[in-house]
């Protein structure tokens, strides 16, 4: 095990009654001024933003509205939420929402604080904020576990550049069940997958001997695959909906990766291929990993051979390791189209030029905990594969 040191700052309020049982214990340490943040109005269709709004109304809040986060959120979007924030005095962000949403608003959080501009504070000064606007995430889109960590995905239109930023973390989450039984099927299944590929992102990083950690991800993987099958068969199933809320939150609030350094390479070639086209996460994810799982042969052998047996049930008997290990990604495949996401960039009705494959391929981050060190050209190689 590598050297760490653990503990959590977001409090998770989980069950029928968690939004409640949050206003009780929060409200008062919310302040007087909260910025209400959420997406293109599916709260409004939902009802649940005059639920919350009522709420605040009740505990004395004076409420901004910020409204308008779109999927993969830009950063003009977060400028718009740091001005807003210092134009009514926030005192509090509520936000309500998906990833996007919770992303978003953990930016907002620290350029609300500050006249530094944050991508250039991060990307060019390299240091990071310290002072933060305090927080709280209502979810109504699970999968990406963003309400547990303090990392942003945010997408630089200008220097057509999707990245990770670090901003604040929730003081509190609620994961309220019956909030996400709206989501369109396709976000669903879309959102499990993208927690199925963190388990199998942190799983592949190094040090690669199986500890605690990895035990424990298999355990929530096939947890996730189980619970997605469950969820196809009967949509109004919110048992197994609750389960995946909480395997995308254990997926990212940390315990999976102690004693790690994680792999994440997909995700980071995924999400330049959504500054290009601005697809869907987890869709973008469906078609590059089993793609890019061949291209780890030989060096994931023995982990993709685990990964065959303990999650995808396949029988050992007489097979060598690498034979396990094409099973693995066999398994994956007939599962990602068995789940109704798509298996190639046709599919997601996109068509990349030469040229954008070779930018995508050229600014994709490369992670320290990567499988392997690919060049500009393998990575180019594997968007030719997806198409
Ligand atoms: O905008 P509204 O109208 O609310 O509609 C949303 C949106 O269209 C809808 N939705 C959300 N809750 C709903 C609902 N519709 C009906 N009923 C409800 N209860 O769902 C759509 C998708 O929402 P979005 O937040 O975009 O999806 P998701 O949660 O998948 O978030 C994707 C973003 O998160 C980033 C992705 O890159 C992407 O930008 N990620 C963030 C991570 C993190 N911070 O840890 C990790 C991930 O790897 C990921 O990169
Ligand atoms: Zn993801």
């Amino acid at each position: 095990m590598k050297q760490f040191i653990y503990s959590y700052p977001t409090k998770v309020y989980f069950g029928d009654s968690a939004f409640e049982e949050m206003l009780k214990a929060e409200a008062e340490k919310m302040g007087e001024v909260v910025m209400l943040a959420y997406g293109g109005g599916s709260i409004k269709k939902t009802g649940l933003y005059d639920e919350i709004t009522g709420a605040l109304k009740k505990a004395g809040k004076r409420i901004v509205d910020f409204s308008g986060i779109m999927s993969n959120p830009t950063y003009a979007k977060v400028k718009e939420g740091i001005a807003l924030a210092k134009k009514e005095n926030v005192d509090f962000i509520l936000a309500a929402g998906g990833g996007s949403v919770l992303d978003c608003c953990k930016i907002i959080s620290a350029g609300a604080k500050t006249n530094e501009d944050i991508w250039t504070m991060q990307y060019e000064q390299h240091r990071f904020s310290t002072d933060f606007l305090p927080m709280g995430a209502v979810v109504t889109a699970f999968g990406t576990g963003a309400e547990m960590n303090n990392g942003a995905v945010i997408t630089n239109e200008d220097l057509k550049q999707k990245s990770p930023l670090v901003g604040n973390f929730y003081s509190f989450a609620v994961l309220q069940p019956s909030y996400t039984m709206t989501m369109p099927m396709g976000q669903v299944i879309s959102g499990a997958f993208d927690s199925l590929s963190h388990c199998m992102e942190t799983y592949l990083g190094t040090p690669r001997t199986q500890n605690v950690s990895d035990d424990m991800n298999e355990a929530v993987q096939r947890n996730i695959i189980r619970n997605i099958y469950r969820t196809l068969d009967n949509p109004k199933d919110e048992e197994a909906r609750s389960e995946l809320i909480w395997d995308a939150a254990m997926a990212e609030n940390g315990i999976l990766k102690i004693g790690k350094v994680t792999d994440f390479q997909c995700h980071m070639l995924e999400h330049q291929l959504g500054a290009y086209t601005d697809c869907n996460h987890g869709r973008g994810l469906a078609v590059l990993h089993p793609v890019m799982y061949r291209h780890y042969l030989p060096e994931a052998t023995e982990q993709f051979a685990g990964l065959a047996v303990r999650v995808w049930e396949v029988d050992p008997e007489g097979k060598t390791k690498q034979e396990l290990a094409e099973a693995f990604i066999d398994e994956l495949s007939a599962f990602i189209h068995k789940i109704g996401l798509p298996g190639t960039l046709k599919e997601m009705d996109i068509t990349l030029s030469e040229d954008v494959k070779t930018k995508i391929a050229e600014t994709a981050i490369r992670t320290a905990g990567c499988v392997k060190k690919f060049d500009t050209e393998e990575l180019r190689e594997i968007l030719t594969e997806c198409e």
